[in-house]
């Protein structure tokens, strides 16, 4: 009714546009009395449109229009009948007006929550659909690794945040590694541990969404020919900042944290070269109280696995499993090299690690080219502590606590301990999870 209401009162207009819209209709005699109708007054119009035979005319007037609108026609009427396309055309405008204002408060409401949740370091893990996270991965355009369980890409977040989508490959997705991260970093905070905003799971595909790295895998930087970013210094921090994030998966929480992957592919660089630890797909939650925890097989990557994992006569696994892999990886930060390096001239230095403590043991220093007094000093010591944290057996290995304090003690203060055993190169093991490149680490 408010349609003619409208029409009525500019009824004068609604003959222009039905005429000009349906000159060759049948309706010829309609419009005729149309054309007359707008000789009449508003009152006179009211009169007659609400008598039966003026409702009948006017309904099939309208129907007329709805059925053959001449769009072009119908805007050049509307266009020199203004006061009409302010009523007719306001409406919709009105309306569309009124539903983009609802949908921006709308949408600005999961603005502000979305970035409530990441200003308070994300409280707790988002839940994204699959097309959000294609539309955050522009189709996953930007790739930025590879592991064993998945690629990663670059994202971006509607509040303009970068993240990284790790996309587990859905040959080998169980569900565990899945299980395994989100349950594990989804909970924990820490400067050190990289952040987990958020997840999806949609049928068969599954991704997880972490804070961006602008600056990659430690690998990169460690194993490098170019150019390295990283100098003995910032080396030491990068030790410390992960020592940390360890100290706090161990001890930190309500329940310990196993990681059993730590090696240079998984800790993560930022911005300013803080590291953080990442990929918790091999990682396990025990009760505090445990000290021994029970492991159906081993877990890790070969090189840094630690050797009770695959001889149960070591001793049973515990956290000291990822100090042993912190420790090959300390040594490699300083090294720069692989503790494990087939190729190398000298049979002497394959395992680096024993050589390292021959130097120690006979008494000499490491030689380092250009370093200064202070970096020799740091690198001695950090390697003290990395051929302590690689001891064969778990009770002489110190806590990621202990290695805190050593790292930040005086290298005067430590003492050179056992000779790390070297690991047997004839025997493969099977049971890793990444071990693309990587020596077998089988202990005789
Ligand atoms: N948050 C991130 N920011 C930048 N690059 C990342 C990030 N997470 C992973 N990557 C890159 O992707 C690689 C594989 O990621 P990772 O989590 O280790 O996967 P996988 O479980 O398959 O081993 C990493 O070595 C790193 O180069
Ligand atoms: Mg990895």
């Amino acid at each position: 009714m408010g349609f003619l209401v409208i029409l009525c009162r500019k009824r004068k207009c609604f003959r222009y546009f039905l005429t000009t819209t349906s000159r060759k209709s049948k309706y010829t005699g309609l419009l005729w009395l149309i054309g007359r109708l707008s000789k009449l007054s508003v009152k006179e119009y009211y009169t007659w449109s609400s008598t039966p035979y003026g409702v009948h005319v006017i309904r099939l007037a309208i129907q007329h229009v709805i059925r053959y609108p001449n769009f072009a026609v119908l805007l050049i009427g509307l266009l020199l009948e203004w006061r009409l396309s302010i009523s007719v055309l306001g409406a919709p405008f009105v309306i569309a007006f009124l539903i983009y204002k609802w949908r921006r408060r709308h949408l600005s409401i999961y603005d502000d929550v979305e970035e409530f949740l990441q200003s308070q370091n994300n409280l707790m893990p988002i839940r994204y659909t699959f097309s959000e996270i294609k539309k955050m991965t522009k189709h996953f355009r930007e790739r930025l690794g590879e592991g064993g369980y998945g690629t990663v890409f670059k994202g971006t977040l509607r509040s303009g945040r970068l993240v990284a989508v790790k996309m587990l490959s859905q040959s080998k997705a169980n569900g565990q590694d899945f299980i395994n991260e989100v349950a594990t970093i989804g909970r924990i905070h820490h400067a050190n541990i990289v952040e987990l905003i958020g997840f999806c799971v949609q049928g068969s595909k599954r991704a997880i969404i972490y804070e961006f790295m602008p600056n990659g895998s430690l690998n990169k930087h460690i194993f490098s020919a170019e150019a390295n970013i990283l100098n003995y210094e910032k080396t030491y921090d990068i030790a410390l900042g992960v020592t940390r994030g360890i100290e706090y998966l161990h001890q930190g929480c309500d329940m310990q944290i196993l990681h059993f992957d730590i090696k240079p592919h998984n800790i993560l660089l930022d911005e300013n070269l803080k590291p953080k630890v990442s990929d918790f797909g091999l990682a396990k939650l025990y009760p505090v109280e445990d000290s021994i925890v029970p492991l159906t097989r081993a877990r890790g990557t070969l090189g840094y696995m630690a050797p009770e994992m695959l001889y149960k006569n070591i001793g049973g696994v515990s956290y000291k499993a990822d100090v042993y892999s912190f420790g090959m990886l300390l040594m490699e930060m300083v090294s720069r090299r692989k503790n494990l390096h087939a190729s190398t001239e000298h049979l002497s230095q394959i395992y680096f690690p024993t050589w390292i403590y021959d130097q120690f043991h006979d008494g000499k220093n490491i030689e380092i080219e250009d370093a200064t007094e202070d970096e020799r000093k740091i690198c001695k010591k950090m390697l003290i502590v990395a051929l302590w944290c690689i001891q064969l057996k778990p009770s002489d290995r110190p806590s990621m606590n202990k290695v805190v304090k050593m790292l930040e003690g005086d290298v005067e203060c430590l003492q050179v301990p056992l000779k790390p055993l070297q690991p047997s190169l004839k025997r493969e093991i099977n049971g890793d999870r990444d071990n693309s490149n990587q020596a077998s680490s089988s202990i005789q």
